[in-house]
């Protein structure tokens, strides 16, 4: 069966725990091309897992790979989209605040017929708010909770003048809509832009940021009220083994739509073989 081509576009931690997934080989993918704006971070990840994969420019691997795969920053979303849209291949966005900055590029893609897919990253209850949304959603709130040690140099701490070193008691440092709250913390609210993209949009959702010293793990929790009833979902999250900022659910997650990427790539293949006999 033929495996699906992956580019990986940054190759840091969650690029790295996509390797690992797929030396298990249980998902039908192999990395073909991988792009860094630091080309050593391209050349460790080429060595460590021997992968028989081209270094190389955003273009190329594109042009080069059946579905891309966006790990670096929200910054490198917009090309990396538009990229697959002039190639017609579908993707995955892990920085997913990077949507919330250019609101249109996710209709443009539609227009090309490519899909750009949103991982549930380090957060549980998507699919309950992608389903009450078929009858409409009042309320989204997420409340995240974090060790004030993980907030550490938030531009919105910067400008306030926030300091967070000697707390005692959990602050709420930051209230106001997921658009907003991306703008404040950006390394910290890929899930903020997920479920409001998935929910009622990244002006109508609602994010608290609590900065806990009590907090062992970062949690999110979630209430969402709608036509349906009422959701509420708490994720407590245990560091990525090898990335202690970034939430191994969040690597998880990635894994999983690689996946099932790859499980939809290959019922593709295999229809047009059944269609060519
Ligand atoms: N969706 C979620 O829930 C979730 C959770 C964790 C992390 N993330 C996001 O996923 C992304 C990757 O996370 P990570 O932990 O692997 O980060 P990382 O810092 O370990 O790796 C990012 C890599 O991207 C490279 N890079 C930076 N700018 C680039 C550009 N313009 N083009 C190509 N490469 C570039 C860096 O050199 C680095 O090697 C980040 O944006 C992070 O915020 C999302």
């Amino acid at each position: 069966m033929a495996l699906m081509k992956v580019g990986l576009v940054g190759c840091g931690n969650i690029g790295a725990d996509l390797c690992i997934a797929l030396q298990k080989g249980t998902i039908l993918a192999e990395i073909v091309a991988l792009t860094d704006i630091d080309e050593n971070r391209a050349k460790v990840l080429h060595r460590t897992f021997q992968l028989n994969a081209e270094i190389c420019g955003l273009e190329e691997n594109v042009a080069s790979a059946d579905f891309v795969i966006e790990c670096a920053v929200a910054g490198a979303v917009k090309d990396v989209v538009e990229a697959c849209s002039r190639h017609r291949r579908d993707c995955l966005v892990m920085s997913v605040g990077g949507l919330l900055q250019c609101p249109d590029l996710r209709d443009r893609a539609r227009e090309s017929n490519i899909q750009v897919r949103i991982p549930s990253g380090a957060l549980c209850g998507l699919d309950g708010i992608r389903a009450a949304m078929e009858a409409g959603l009042h309320s989204v709130t997420l409340t995240t909770r974090k060790p004030p040690k993980g907030l550490a140099g938030a531009p919105y701490l910067v400008e306030h003048g926030i300091v967070l070193d000697n707390l005692a008691e959990p602050l709420v440092i930051f209230e106001g809509n997921a658009l907003d709250a991306f703008q404040a913390f950006p390394q910290n609210v890929n899930v903020a832009a997920a479920l409001s993209l998935m929910g009622i949009g990244p002006t109508e959702t609602r994010v608290r940021i609590i900065a806990d010293p009590r907090a062992t793990v970062n949690s999110h929790e979630v209430v969402a009220e709608g036509a349906f009833g009422r959701l509420q979902t708490v994720t407590e999250n245990l560091p990525s083994p090898r990335n202690v900022k970034s939430s191994y659910l969040a690597s998880l997650s990635a894994c999983a739509e690689l996946r099932a990427a790859a499980i939809a790539f290959a019922a593709r293949c295999g229809q047009e073989e059944a269609t060519n006999r």
